[in-house]
């Protein structure tokens, strides 16, 4: 796209020429302009009708995660300035996946609120979003989607592959793992720690496939950031060039009056879900993208992943699904060799158009190929069908089950197999929450054995609230010791990216707004038909009716005046948890343009 004079495309002068012009009245630009110059910019500069773009910072000592974007943003300036625009950096409220009580996910629609006040309120004409642990990618899209003003997405890449006694370390799959060895009595403490720290050897987000690389993955395949940029690991050379590239870009997306509302469109999203089956996605990114959906203004929901994403096969080996970890997946070309594949298929659309102003298809021209070791190809793939299926029944209307981590272990053990149909049925031992989880887990009157599913409610976005990641629960100790290493679970709270538990979870409506699972009771019988996509409790109708008038609200209360806000407006899983009035004001920004 050629570059305009008048910027925005010709359409109307730069939205930062309000603040620093204010022609209707010449006090206001003074008062505008006094303190952006008393830490040394210049008057001629703020005048000089140049687009100023944000740099929304995510990083900080709170935010291990994303702290190196401190570093990066440095690299983000100078391609600003060498584009030609003005670089502003300003802090947006911090998420720590690891870090937040009750849980970092309560903080992802905070962070939202923040990112939208910062550039709706300030004179910002586009956005550099700084992404990286798990919810602060979602967060900065779906703000920049409310807000609607050019946007470009920087992720800060994967902390360098961790290793253990010789074998790769990755974020959160050793946790599952030493939590097993920790039960079953083969380590102790100390060595716990030891071997959990080891996954983490370098700045960067979580190694694994687990939320965060797949969050920033989905990223770019929604086209919000430059062909790449997902994987690069965060101390790489080339995380900084890519830094510097995307600060350059946006100047100029400045000028073309790229918008999220151009990027982020209905086919946008199905390259998201093919994309998300074909890396072995977290069971977090339903949610995230559907929300981004939802402040941008397209319909999606779960039923569409299961319907365009279940039979994209796996193709990225790469835990909790496969093998290698982020230093692997970046040789191998990362995200632009998996969407090469899809779209050799004719499985994603090629016509999106994205950050760089082309289209996906000509972003994939020069992508590596499959290697297919690391990054399958789509004749050879890992799994056949790796999608979510999205289950329903008169235990909840949604939830979501990622296959692609069935292991060969827990079919053979648990999945009744007629025809093409997968199938378990097991006795519910029901958890009110996670802290009566591990109350009782271990309690030897608790009748659990390996016919047993495992039930977790009321940690649900209004339960814990915001959601808590807790849906995969480990078997009793005794269990563990006799090798019974996995249960089926049942939850309508979520699960981490980097287990590989195979969980039917994000359960909506969740037990805590009197969704079904509230009615189940320990000793009942469950079944799970994959094949038919229904869960359902086995008892009769009346004996259903007569317990949910019986049901009382089983909440415990807010400790904070944010939980007690997020849990009147917030929506369930399903639907992607949002502020379900904050969904209204992309529309606004988009009928009458963004003041
Ligand atoms: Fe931050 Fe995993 S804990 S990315
Ligand atoms: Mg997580």
């Amino acid at each position: 796209m050629a570059k305009k004079k008048n910027g925005n495309g010709g359409k109307r002068p730069l939205r930062s020429r309000e603040w620093f012009d204010a022609k209707g009245d010449p006090t206001m630009a003074a008062l505008y302009l006094e303190r952006y110059m008393n830490f040394g910019l210049t008057l001629a500069e703020l005048r000089s009708g140049r687009p100023i773009i944000g740099i929304a910072q995510t990083g900080s000592d709170l935010s291990p995660c994303n702290r190196h974007h401190l570093d990066l943003a440095t690299r983000v300036r100078d391609g600003i300035r060498d584009a030609g625009g003005i670089p502003i950096e300003f802090p947006v409220h911090p998420i720590q996946e690891t870090g937040k009580r009750p849980t970092a996910a309560l903080d992802r629609n905070l962070a939202y609120l923040s990112l939208v006040e910062c550039l709706y309120g300030y004179f910002f004409d586009g956005v550099v979003l700084t992404t990286g642990c798990d919810k602060t990618t979602p967060a900065m899209i779906m703000g920049a989607a409310t807000v609607d003003i050019p946007a470009i997405v920087l992720s800060g890449g994967p902390m360098l592959d961790g290793h253990f006694a010789g074998g790769l370390a990755g974020s959160g799959t050793i946790v599952w793992y030493a939590r097993q060895e920790l039960a079953a009595g083969r380590i102790d403490m100390e060595q716990f720690i030891e071997m959990v720290a080891s996954s983490a050897p370098s700045v960067g987000h979580c190694n694994t496939m687990g939320t965060a690389l797949s969050m920033n993955s989905m990223a770019e395949a929604l086209g919000m950031s430059l062909p790449g940029c997902a994987a690069i690991p965060g101390p790489y050379k080339e995380r900084g060039q890519m830094a510097y590239e995307t600060g350059k870009r946006i100047v100029d997306m400045v000028w073309e009056d790229l918008k999220p509302s151009d990027i982020l469109t209905r086919k946008a999203f199905e390259n998201a879900i093919v994309a998300a089956s074909a890396l072995g996605a977290s069971t977090n990114c339903p949610p995230h993208v559907n929300a981004i959906a939802r402040h941008i203004g397209v319909k999606l929901e779960n039923k569409d992943w299961d319907r365009v994403g279940y039979d994209i096969p796996l193709l990225v080996n790469c835990m909790p699904a496969g093998k290698y970890l982020g230093e692997a997946f970046h040789r191998a070309g990362g995200v632009p060799t998996v969407m090469k594949e899809l779209l050799d298929r004719k499985k994603i659309h090629g016509d999106a158009l994205t950050v760089s102003g082309k289209t996906m298809a000509q972003n994939l021209r020069h992508a590596i190929k499959a290697d297919g070791e690391v990054i399958k190809t789509y004749d050879k793939p890992m799994l056949d069908q790796a999608g979510f299926a999205v289950l329903g029944g008169n235990l909840f209307d949604s939830a979501i089950m990622k296959t692609s981590v069935i292991s060969a272990e827990f079919r053979e053990k648990y999945l009744e197999r007629k025809g093409d149909r997968d199938a378990f049925e097991g006795t519910a031992i029901v958890f009110e929450g996670p802290e009566d989880y591990h109350h009782r887990i271990n309690d030897p009157k608790l009748p659990i054995d390996e016919n047993s599913i495992l039930v977790i409610r009321n940690a649900g976005p209004v339960g814990y609230p915001g959601a808590a990641e807790v849906v995969n629960m480990l078997p009793p100790d005794r269990l563990v010791k006799g090798g019974i290493l996995l249960l089926p679970c049942i939850g309508d709270g979520r699960q981490s990216g980097t287990s590989a538990s195979p969980s039917i979870l994000n359960a909506s409506p969740e037990a805590a707004v009197g969704g079904w699972l509230a009615l189940l009771e320990t000793g009942d019988r469950v079944r799970v038909d994959i094949g038919r996509r229904t869960a359902n409790i086995m008892i009769t109708a009346k004996e259903l009716a007569k317990r949910k008038k019986a049901w009382k609200p089983n909440v415990v209360p807010s400790q904070t005046p944010w939980q007690e806000l997020q849990r009147k407006f917030v929506g369930q899983l399903a639907s992607g948890a949002c502020l379900d009035f904050a969904v209204n004001y992309q529309k606004i920004a988009k009928t009458k343009g963004v003041p």
